[in-house]
């Protein structure tokens, strides 16, 4: 244990962990699903779900990392609960799915970022989104994006991620803030501000069902919770910091990068005259693509907006890639540097069925979101709040000087709004992959 590293700094943490947070679920999927989910009706059940549910699930996470100071899986060996390290490894084995698929979106990007340069896709870009999305050029592009995460991660914690993310979060907090000021300037925006600020509560309880899943799976995913990477993260701090603190800092930071991606991405579709509503993971790419060849300086500002998602990817990407690598620098006696290596190439196998086929793509994100990563949260939940219980409060008010309430009144949420919320998603989502009409649960061979 004693070599095991440690972040820097504070702040080091805390950008790496909004670094982890905030990516392709703020920027790529977060409008497309408030989107296909009814717009601004969406963002009230996801702001409720992030702060009811999202944030005391984080804080969750913090306390088994920061009290145990180990990877994932053992943490929950040192609690002296052996048998609940099968949660450990469940999160470990979700984040390991989820970024076999990430990493193929992370291509997108960065082939995203050639094409505005070049204007490839400014004659049709749906079409140029059908034939790079799969196939031959989806797998190159998931084999580099994989070989930037790679590299990094074997760097390591204080050389590799805490120096890269530092740099990373403030431009992408920078950029999107300068696109969402230069997005108010265009023509016809006003419609894009109000389709995703003014929801018809009218329309609230009758799609809560509906909406309710995908909400609280989006809190989970944005938040990089349930798969093992804030667990991982907080394992490294120091028990003079406080967690509700750095959670909060988190959860708003996260939160603010995903409502100002909406709010430079709606204004220039309803510019633009583009249907925001076009299902589907394409969406943001055919939609964005085709507002950039209308508007004036278009190749420069789409390498800027792809360039944003690709740096909040990666330092995404390496948060997923650490939580197995850490595991392995435990318990192995390889080098971080050939666990990261053997990772990667793990990785590109179990991503390929997804580069290689749009349908692959799609059944790996539905088992995360409606699967994986609710029953992992809900057992982490359930573990922290019924099993460490005080332990978990004295933990939790370490580092927090004042905030004497704060503990309990964190535990009775866990162990009533939270759990009853996740247990929820959970039921609604199992439905969906076992009794619909077209399970969800068989895959598309
Ligand atoms: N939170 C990241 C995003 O919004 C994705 C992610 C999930 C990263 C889990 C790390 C762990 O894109």
């Amino acid at each position: 244990m004693s070599d095991r590293e440690t972040w820097a700094s504070r702040l080091g943490f805390l950008l790496a962990a909004i670094g982890s947070a905030v990516g392709l679920g703020n920027i790529w999927q977060f409008p497309f699903k408030t989107a296909t989910n009814g717009g601004a009706v969406f963002l009230v059940f996801y702001l409720v779900a992030v702060l009811l549910i999202g944030f005391p699930a984080m804080l969750a996470e913090f306390i088994i990392g920061r009290r145990t100071n180990r990877n994932a899986v053992d943490a929950f060996g040192e609690l002296g609960f052996k048998q609940w390290r099968v949660v450990g490894g469940l999160g470990v084995f979700t984040g390991f799915w989820i970024l076999s698929y990430y990493n193929v979106v992370g291509g997108w990007v960065m082939r995203y970022i050639l094409g505005s340069a070049t204007g490839a896709y400014f004659g049709n870009s749906a079409e140029y989104f059908g034939a790079i999305a799969s196939g031959p050029e989806a797998v190159v592009g998931q084999a580099l994006f994989l070989l930037i995460c790679v590299g990094i991660v074997a760097v390591g914690v204080e050389d590799g991620i805490e120096k890269a993310t530092k740099v990373m979060v403030p431009s992408i907090v920078l950029l999107m803030i300068g696109m969402a000021a230069w997005v108010t300037t265009l023509e016809g925006a006003g419609a894009g501000y109000s389709y995703f600020l003014s929801p018809d509560f009218s329309t609230l309880a009758a799609n809560a069902g509906d909406l309710i899943p995908f909400a609280v799976g989006q809190a989970f995913f944005t938040l990089s919770l349930g798969m093992a990477a804030m667990i991982t993260y907080s394992s490294y701090i120091g028990d003079d910091e406080s967690l509700p603190v750095d959670g909060g800092i988190i959860v708003v930071t996260n939160t603010l990068v995903g409502v100002l991606a909406g709010l430079v991405v709606f204004p220039i579709l309803f510019a633009i005259n583009v249907s925001p509503d076009t299902s589907g993971p394409s969406a943001i790419f055919v939609a964005m693509a085709s507002a950039f060849p209308q508007l004036p300086g278009g190749r420069l500002l789409g390498v800027v907006f792809f360039g944003v998602v690709l740096i909040a990817a990666i330092s995404s990407a390496i948060s997923l890639l650490e939580v197995t690598v850490s595991y392995g620098v435990d318990n192995t006696s390889y080098s971080r540097v050939s666990l990261a290596a053997m990772l990667g190439v793990v990785l590109f196998v179990l991503g390929f069925p997804s580069a290689w086929d749009l349908a692959w793509f799609g059944w790996f994100d539905t088992l995360a979101y409606k699967l994986f990563l609710p029953l992992s949260v809900l057992l982490i939940l359930v573990f922290v709040g019924w099993v460490l219980s005080s332990n978990a409060v004295a933990e939790l008010r370490q580092g927090t000087g004042g905030l004497r309430a704060f503990g309990p009144t964190w535990l009775w949420m866990v162990r009533t709004v939270v759990i009853l919320g996740v247990l929820l998603t959970l039921v609604l989502g199992l439905q969906t992959l076992f009794l619909a009409e077209d399970p969800a649960i068989i895959p598309p061979i």
